[in-house]
C-alpha cells in the first residue's frame, strides 16, 4: 500500500488543470488502489481517459483502456464507480464500455451507479451540436461533436430528460418527443430516427433503473461510514463555461465548483484538489493557446508524446508549459498539489521554456485575461531551462531524475506556486513519481 488515502484524505478531487488530456485517468486508476468509491462528477462522451495496464501476457507491452464515461477506477473490482448528477449520459457509449469490461472478465455488476439526477444525452443532441458547429463556420469551438452543448443547454433551458425519468417510461416517452419537437422547431425538421433510439432505451431501461441511485446521499454515506471517495474530473479548468477560454470552452464547469455541484458534496468536506498538469501543454480544438509551438518543435513533442486525442483521434497543439495558466487554474480551484504528468516526453530537447508572465500593451498581466481581443495581443515572457538526455521512463525516486530534470519541476514549482506531489514518466501504471 502506497499511502495515498493518508498523502490525500478521505475525499481526494483530481481534475484537469488546462486543457484537458492532461492525463487525469491515469491517476485515478493509481490511486483506486485505495479508495472504495470513484465519483465522476461532470462532463459527458467528450472526455476521453486513457489508462495503461502492464499486459501480463506480453511482458514490457501495456493493454490500453479508454473511458468516457465510467469513472476511471473500474479496472479495480473491489471499487464501486458513481456517475453524478453533473454528468451527461449518452447510454449507448455507456453500453460499449461495459462491454469493454465485461470482455476483458473485469464484471461490472453492482458496481456502477448512476446518479437519478444526472441527464441524458441522446443523439439528437449530436445532431444539433453538429448543426451547431456548421453554423459557426471559422469561429466554431471544434467541439468533440459528442452533443454536449446542447444537452447541457436542454439542462439550462429546464426541459432536459434525467435518469430518473427512466422509471417511468411512457412520461420518458413523452418528454422525449416534445423535446425533440422543440429540436426540430429550432432547427428544422432533420431527418431522425426515432424508433430506433427508442427501442434501445424501452430495452434497457430495466438494466438502467436497477443503477439508479442518489448519488448525493451515497457519496455522503460513504464518507459517514468511513470509506475513502475519489472526485473525478473531466475536460480541464481552461474549458471551464466562466473560467475559460469562452466561447471557446465546453458547456459545464470542470473546475472544483462544478465537482462540489456534479456530486453533490460539500466544499468543506473535500480533503485534497489535485491538479492534473502536463510538464508541457495541449490543447485541442479552437481557441487561443498562448505557448503554442507552430514550428517543428510542437509537431516532435506530439509525436513523442503520441498526443492524438482520445476521443476524437485529432492531432493535439502542443506548446510550453505555460505557469500563468497553471497559477490562475491554482487559484480557480484552490489546487492542494500538482500531477505534472509526461516529464518523459521532454527528455532529449536541448532547452525547454516555461512561460513566467503574458505583456499587454506594455503592462504585466496579473492574472489569465478573459478577452480572446487581448489574447491575440499578449507577448508571452519565457525562461530558458536547460534539458535533459537520461532516459527516466524507470525512476521512480524524485532524487534519482537528472538535476536538469528536478531543476525544471522545481521552477514549475515556484513560477506556478503549488507543489508538484506526483510526476509522471510513462504511460503505465506504475510511471509515476510520489514525492513526501
Ligand atoms: P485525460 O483525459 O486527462 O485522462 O488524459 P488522456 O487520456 O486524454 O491523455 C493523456 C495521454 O497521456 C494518454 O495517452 C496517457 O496514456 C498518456 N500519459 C499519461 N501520463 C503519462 C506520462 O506520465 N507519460 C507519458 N508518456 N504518457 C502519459
Ligand atoms: P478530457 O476529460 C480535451 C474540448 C473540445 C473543444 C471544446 C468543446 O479527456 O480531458 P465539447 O465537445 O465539450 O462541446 O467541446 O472542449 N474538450 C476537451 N479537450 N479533453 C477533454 O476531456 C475535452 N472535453 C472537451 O476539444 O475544444
Ligand atoms: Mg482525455
Amino acid at each position: 500500500m502506497a499511502n495515498f488515502t493518508e498523502k490525500y484524505g478521505n475525499l481526494a478531487v483530481v481534475l484537469g488543470a488546462q486543457w484537458g488530456d492532461e492525463g487525469k485517468g491515469k491517476l485515478i486508476d493509481i490511486l483506486s488502489e485505495e479508495y472504495d468509491t470513484i465519483v465522476r462528477a461532470t462532463g459527458g462522451a467528450n472526455a476521453g481517459h486513457t489508462i495503461h495496464l502492464p499486459d501480463t501476457e506480453n511482458p514490457g507491452q501495456t493493454k490500453k483502456f479508454i473511458f468516457h464515461l465510467i469513472p476511471s477506477g473500474m479496472l479495480h473490482e473491489k471499487t464501486v464507480s458513481v456517475i453524478g448528477n453533473g454528468v451527461v449520459i449518452h447510454f449507448p457509449t455507456l453500453y460499449e464500455e461495459l462491454q469493454i469490461l465485461e470482455d476483458n472478465q473485469i464484471t461490472t455488476k453492482d458496481r456502477l451507479l448512476i446518479s437519478d439526477r444526472a441527464h441524458v444525452l441522446f443523439d439528437y443532441h449530436k445532431v444539433v451540436d453538429g448543426m451547431q458547429e456548421n453554423t459557426k463556420g471559422e469561429k466554431k469551438v471544434g467541439t468533440t461533436k459528442r452533443g454536449i452543448g446542447p444537452c447541457y443547454t436542454d439542462k439550462i433551458r429546464r426541459n432536459g430528460i434525467r435518469v430518473h425519468d427512466f422509471l417511468d417510461m411512457e412520461v420518458f416517452e413523452r418528454k422525449y418527443m416534445a423535446n425533440l419537437e422543440l429540436f426540430k422547431q429550432m432547427y428544422g425538421d432533420f431527418e431522425y430516427d426515432t424508433e430506433t433510439e427508442l427501442k434501445f432505451y424501452r430495452e434497457k431501461a430495466n438494466e438502467i433503473i436497477e443503477m439508479i441511485t442518489d448519488g448525493s446521499y451515497y457519496a455522503n454515506r460513504a464518507l459517514k461510514e468511513g470509506k475513502n471517495v475519489l472526485a473525478e474530473g473531466a475536460n480541464g479548468a481552461m474549458l471551464d463555461i466562466d473560467h475559460g477560454t469562452y466561447p471557446f470552452v465546453t458547456s459545464s464547469n470542470p473546475t472544483i465548483g462544478g465537482i462540489c455541484t456534479g456530486l453533490g458534496l460539500g466544499a468543506t468536506k473535500i480533503t485534497n484538489v489535485i491538479g492534473i498538469m502536463k510538464a508541457y501543454v495541449t490543447r485541442v480544438g479552437g481557441g487561443p493557446f498562448p505557448t503554442e509551438l507552430l514550428d517543428d518543435l510542437g509537431s516532435q513533442i506530439r509525436e513523442a508524446g503520441g498526443e492524438f486525442g482520445s476521443t476524437t483521434g485529432r492531432p493535439r497543439r502542443c506548446g510550453w508549459y505555460d505557469s500563468v495558466v497553471a497559477r490562475y487554474s491554482a487559484m480557480v480551484n484552490g489546487l492542494s498539489s500538482i500531477n505534472l504528468t509526461k516529464l518523459d516526453v521532454l527528455t532529449g530537447l536541448p532547452t525547454l521554456q516555461i512561460a513566467t508572465h503574458y505583456k499587454y500593451r506594455g503592462q504585466t498581466l496579473d492574472s489569465f485575461p478573459a478577452s480572446l481581443e487581448w489574447l491575440e495581443e499578449i507577448e508571452v515572457q519565457y525562461i530558458e531551462i536547460p534539458g535533459w538526455t537520461e532516459d527516466i521512463s524507470k525512476i521512480r525516486n524524485y532524487e534519482d531524475l537528472p538535476e536538469n530534470a528536478r531543476a525544471y519541476v522545481e521552477k514549475i514549482e515556484e513560477l506556478s506556486e503549488v507543489n508538484v506531489s506526483s510526476i509522471g514518466v510513462g504511460v503505465s501504471r506504475e510511471d509515476m513519481i510520489f514525492r513526501d
